[in-house]
């Protein structure tokens, strides 16, 4: 048993309620391992669990749900990937039941690079992890960049790949598209031969969108992102919508939509959409999905594939993830309400070192932060 530093609620509520606190860090058990964080990612989903739109198991919890770094210790041997009553509650241990269900898992040795992108408890310093849970991070990707794909990367795949099968020449919307998940989403899309509608929510925003590969940006505040699909699909309207915005965006989407068209809301960014009648959606014969990461990732071989495809697309370099902001860990609070007033652009990490959050790093968040991104997302791919 040693000790950690996390980021943990006690309560559901705002930024303030987030506490940078010492817990303690059980053994690893058979099937898991020691990890130590060298980058966390900021997720929305981190937003919800801390105001308890999505509630958490257990209060106090450490929040959280993707990071990377590497293996200090390793489990003894019999029963890989079993997690269940390993360490103390609201402490730094694996999560029972927040991954992947395979009854094996791979296996890892001291100094290994890994990543995860769905096990709640991941603002901290060092946890326990279930190795079933774990992925290796290949050559030539950063923690940085893992800790900042792995959720929001394996959602673009599931979105793009299982949900909608996207097809070459197809023309797609997607909101947010300068966002975390849009900068990736948009260019996976890309790389499918869509052609990408992104909308932003200001004019350097749109910016980053074209930068990741939206063929058409959408100022939505300004513009009638309804209209503007029309006019650049010749009236036709889309395939598929990808709206993680929510509330705000969700009957304007459904409008966008062609005959046939499938709607798929995922996020609550700007507030959870009400109920639906589904007679809206006979009419025209539309398909609304809303779906979630964990289904797709439970079985290892899922995971496996997601991860996969995913960091192999970034160690090729043909999907660039761009990290807009980085924070202290013990800053957590600041994080959150940048990204919930939308002032973040691409993904944000969490450093357990604050001594990597430089000033100039820190001055991609706020106005005028587009060209500095994208200029530091080349110098992350030369990397
Ligand atoms: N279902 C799943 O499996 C899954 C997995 C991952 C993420 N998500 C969802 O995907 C969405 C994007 O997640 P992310 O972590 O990548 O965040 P993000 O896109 O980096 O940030 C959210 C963006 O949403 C836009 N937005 C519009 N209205 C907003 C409002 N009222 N308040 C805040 N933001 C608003 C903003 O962009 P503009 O200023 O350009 O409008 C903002 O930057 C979230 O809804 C998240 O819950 C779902």
């Amino acid at each position: 048993m040693s000790k950690t530093m996390a980021i943990r609620i006690h309560a559901p509520g705002g930024p303030e309620v987030l506490r940078w606190e010492e817990v303690a860090v059980p053994d690893p058990g058979p099937g898991e391992v020691l990890v130590r964080h060298e980058a966390v990612g900021l997720n929305f989903i981190d937003t919800y669990h801390r105001s308890g739109l999505y509630p958490v198991p257990s209060l106090p919890t450490a929040i959280g749900m993707e990071a990377a770094g590497v293996v200090e210790a390793v489990g003894p041997p019999g029963g890989a990937g079993s997690v269940a009553g390993a360490g103390p509650p609201g402490g730094a241990g694996p999560v029972a039941g927040s991954g992947p269900t395979a009854a094996a898992g791979p296996s890892f040795r001291p100094g290994d690079r890994v990543a995860y992108g769905f096990g709640l408890g991941a603002y901290c310093e060092r946890r326990v992890m279930p190795v079933d849970q774990l992925v290796p991070i290949p050559d030539g990707v950063d923690s940085e960049t893992a800790a900042a794909a792995m959720l929001k990367g394996m959602t673009s795949w599931y979105l793009c790949r299982r949900t909608y099968g996207l097809s070459e020449g197809e023309t797609v919307l997607v909101h947010a598209a300068a966002g975390g998940v849009g900068t990736i989403l948009s260019q996976w899309c890309k790389a499918l031969g869509a052609t990408v509608i992104g909308t932003a929510g200001s004019a350097e925003k749109g910016r980053v969108a074209r930068a990741h590969d939206c063929d058409h940006v959408i100022l939505y505040k300004e513009e009638d992102f309804v209209e503007r699909v029309r006019e650049i699909t010749g009236g036709e309207g889309v395939p598929v919508v990808f709206d993680g915005v929510g509330k705000a965006t969700f009957d304007g989407s459904m409008k966008c939509l062609a005959r046939f068209g499938m709607m798929i809301t995922f996020g609550n960014a700007s507030g959870a959409v009400p109920p639906l009648n589904l007679l809206r959606l006979s009419a025209r014969g539309l398909t609304v999905a809303r779906p979630s990461l964990k289904p797709y990732i439970d079985r290892r071989e899922d995971l496996e594939e997601a991860a996969g495809e995913l960091l192999g697309h970034i160690a090729a370099g043909r999907i660039r993830v761009t990290v807009g902001q980085r924070f202290a860990l013990k800053d957590a609070a600041a994080a959150h309400r940048a990204l919930e007033s939308r002032a973040t652009r691409g993904c944000t990490v969490l450093l357990p070192d604050e001594t990597r959050t430089g000033p100039a790093r820190a001055r991609a968040v706020g106005r005028g932060a587009g060209s500095a991104l994208v200029g530091r997302n080349h110098l992350l791919l030369s990397r």
